[in-house]
């Protein structure tokens, strides 16, 4: 089995410029698989209020729900880096509270590390979770838990005012100490500039080919998730149409009295058998 991916094997790989890979995983089925793909970086991401819990957006996620999922995640023990995703109003009230909520999804969770949303309004919080001793993932641009104030799942920096602002947010977030910073919806031009002008490695979701490496959300890869399909996902299958069939195939084996035969069932002693049915069965 390969040996637990770590913070220097992702700096490692952003100086040899080789890609990093990291997908979303929720639970220990998914995640054994994503592990046996050799994927370098699990997000246990508040994406789950979305594409498991079936809400409308990643704000109502709490707390207890990113723990839970992080303990499912890491009962598969993969090889890859875990992080957990802070969700929403855990870490932007105080630095304290950051590092409590910090160190609940690592202590709890089990976690290797933490993910949240955000540049310079919340460098301080970074500070104090990396003193404590919590490795954090930056993410900017469209920050999903702010879409309210975004005005909705929009590009972000496409100007030369809001591209300087994300920009100054990584830097913020390299100087508060971050080892990896998410880049989610900035034109590939920005998000290449971000990736040359930090020593930390970048990870594109929707940002283009520069990145040091790409992001995934694991239901939009494997066409789960119907909702809606933002541009920059790539469906690589549509097993939502797979298992569609794989379940309509069950129901008329069952209906029709094709499963279970023989081959899914258990025998018994034919004397015992006669003797049940000679008592229960006959009038
Ligand atoms: O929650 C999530 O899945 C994320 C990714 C989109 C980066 O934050």
């Amino acid at each position: 089995m390969r040996k637990k991916v770590t913070i220097p094997d992702l700096f490692d790989k952003k100086k040899k410029n080789e890609k990093i890979v990291m997908i979303t995983s929720y639970d220990y089925p998914m995640t054994q698989i994503v592990s046996e793909a050799e994927i370098d970086i699990i997000l246990v991401g508040d994406s789950l209020g979305m594409v498991v819990q079936g809400r409308d957006s990643t704000v109502p996620v709490t707390m207890d729900e990113m723990v839970y999922h992080c303990k499912c995640v890491m009962r598969a023990n993969p090889s890859c880096f875990v992080v957990g995703d802070m969700p929403f109003l855990s870490y932007e009230v105080s630095a304290q509270e950051a590092v409590k909520n910090a160190g609940r999804l690592m202590k709890e969770g089990g976690v290797d590390g933490v993910k949240l949303e955000g540049g310079v309004r919340v460098a301080d919080k970074v500070e104090a979770i990396v003193k404590a001793g919590i490795p954090v993932m930056g993410h900017i641009g469209l920050t999903p838990q702010s879409v309210s104030l975004l005005g909705g799942f929009k590009v972000q920096g496409k100007d030369i005012d809001s591209a300087r602002k994300i920009v100054e947010d990584a830097i913020a977030l390299e100087q508060a100490g971050v080892f990896s910073i998410v880049l989610e919806c900035v034109p590939s031009g920005l998000a290449e500039i971000i990736t040359k002008r930090v020593s930390v490695p970048t990870i594109g979701i929707g940002a283009g080919p520069y990145c040091d490496g790409q992001v995934l959300v694991l239901h939009d890869l494997l066409g789960l998730f119907r909702r809606f399909r933002p541009k920059f996902v790539k469906a690589y299958i549509d097993l939502y149409d797979i298992i569609l069939k794989t379940l309509i195939d069950y129901r008329e084996e069952v209906k029709e009295g094709k499963f279970p035969t023989s081959e899914h069932s258990f025998s018994m002693n034919e004397e015992v058998l006669k003797t049940l049915k000679e008592e229960y069965l006959k009038a």
